[in-house]
């Protein structure tokens, strides 16, 4: 199928035209970090208010790049939820408008359902089923058990934070600017991971949830000691990562000797992250499951990997193109919108 997908669930305005869930003819992005930095964070008002902005041309831009029409098209992939209702609303209501129009049909895809197919995208790899995802995301931190395209489990959650909101803390702690996680990255490269030890946290046994607030917490109190203070902000950026990563192949760890996986997928923004990367594929080595990551940029929010989720889930996704409403709180278990 050929799909034009659409996603505007933060703070990225994407559009994209992919070729039966894989191959690439269009990716674009408009980044609206320079509007949300100096709040520190994302402005969901800013975000609506800019998806608006720069919709209608990021739709015509990828139709142009990809050099087809609307007619050309087997579809419209739209990021249904969960997410920013404000930001949901725009992509929501345009992917609507342009099915209605063309009479093509509507796809509504869960956003977290787009990354657990994003390493699938322009790699040459092929989903084998059931794998185990780790979903990592600035809203999310989740071990997914996905038997088929349509039949996806979530097996361990964050009780708190989610990775790259520890990220996203931790960096403005150190002082980093928004968003954190790509700048504590490239911090931790130059910084020594055994600096400081800070606490990992421990799962009861056979357990699989996970907590990222106390690890940021005890940075926190870190940099308040004297030790702290005249400590390098490259050891504290490594070493906060470093717990990060500990927790996260823990938990890999777990959920495989609880089932059997036939592969692996690291997901999110956060599975940009380099050391977290290293750890996967080392981790995937040592267990034998094949481990599969996306592109970089295929990591962070994208449209690409809309259109790889509807392409796969096919009719189970399919919308109605009068009706369909965005959820900010849309289910994960939730496979189509009818
Ligand atoms: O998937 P995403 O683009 O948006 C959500 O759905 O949340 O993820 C954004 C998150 C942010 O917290 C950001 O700091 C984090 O991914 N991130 C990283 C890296 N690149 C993005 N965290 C650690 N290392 C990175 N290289
Ligand atoms: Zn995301």
């Amino acid at each position: 199928m050929l799909l034009l997908g659409i996603e505007t669930s933060c703070d990225d305005t994407a559009t994209a035209v992919v070729r039966d869930g894989r191959t690439v003819l269009a990716d674009v992005s408009t980044n609206q970090d320079a509007f949300h930095a100096k709040f520190g964070g994302i402005v969901p008002e800013i975000a609506s208010r800019q998806h608006l902005a720069l919709l209608s041309a990021a739709v015509e831009d990828a139709l142009e790049r990809a050099e087809v029409s609307l007619p050309m098209l087997d579809g419209i992939a739209v990021t249904a939820g969960p997410g920013l209702v404000g930001s949901l609303v725009i992509g929501v209501a345009s992917a609507k408008a342009l099915a209605f129009a063309s009479g093509k049909p509507l796809y509504a895809v869960n956003h977290l359902h787009g990354h657990l197919f994003a390493p699938f995208i322009e790699t040459g790899v092929e989903p084998e089923y059931p794998f185990l995802a780790l979903l990592v995301s600035g809203g999310h931190s989740q071990l997914v058990h996905v038997a088929s395209p349509t039949d996806l489990r979530i097996v361990a959650r964050t009780r708190d934070d989610a990775a790259g909101e520890a990220f996203d803390k931790t960096a403005r702690l150190l002082g980093l600017p928004f968003p954190g996680g790509p700048e504590i990255d490239r911090l931790a490269r130059t910084g020594d991971p055994k600096a400081i030890a800070f606490p990992r946290h421990r799962a009861e046994k056979g357990a699989l949830d996970m907590s990222f607030s106390g690890i940021k917490t005890a940075v926190k109190y870190f940099l308040d000691t004297p030790e702290g203070n005249a400590a390098k902000t490259a050891d504290v950026a490594a070493s906060f990562q470093a717990a990060v990563v500990d927790v996260l192949i823990d938990r890999l760890d777990r959920a495989t000797a609880l089932a059997p996986y036939r592969a692996a997928v690291l997901s999110g923004g956060v599975a940009a992250n380099s050391a977290l990367q290293a750890a996967f594929l080392a981790w995937s080595e040592r267990s034998g499951i094949p481990g599969h990551v996306p592109h970089r940029r295929f990591c962070t929010d994208n449209a690409a990997m809309i259109a790889a989720a509807a392409d796969r889930q096919g009719a189970a996704a399919l919308a109605d193109a009068r009706t369909l409403a965005a959820n900010p709180n849309l289910p994960f278990a939730f496979a189509h919108v009818a």
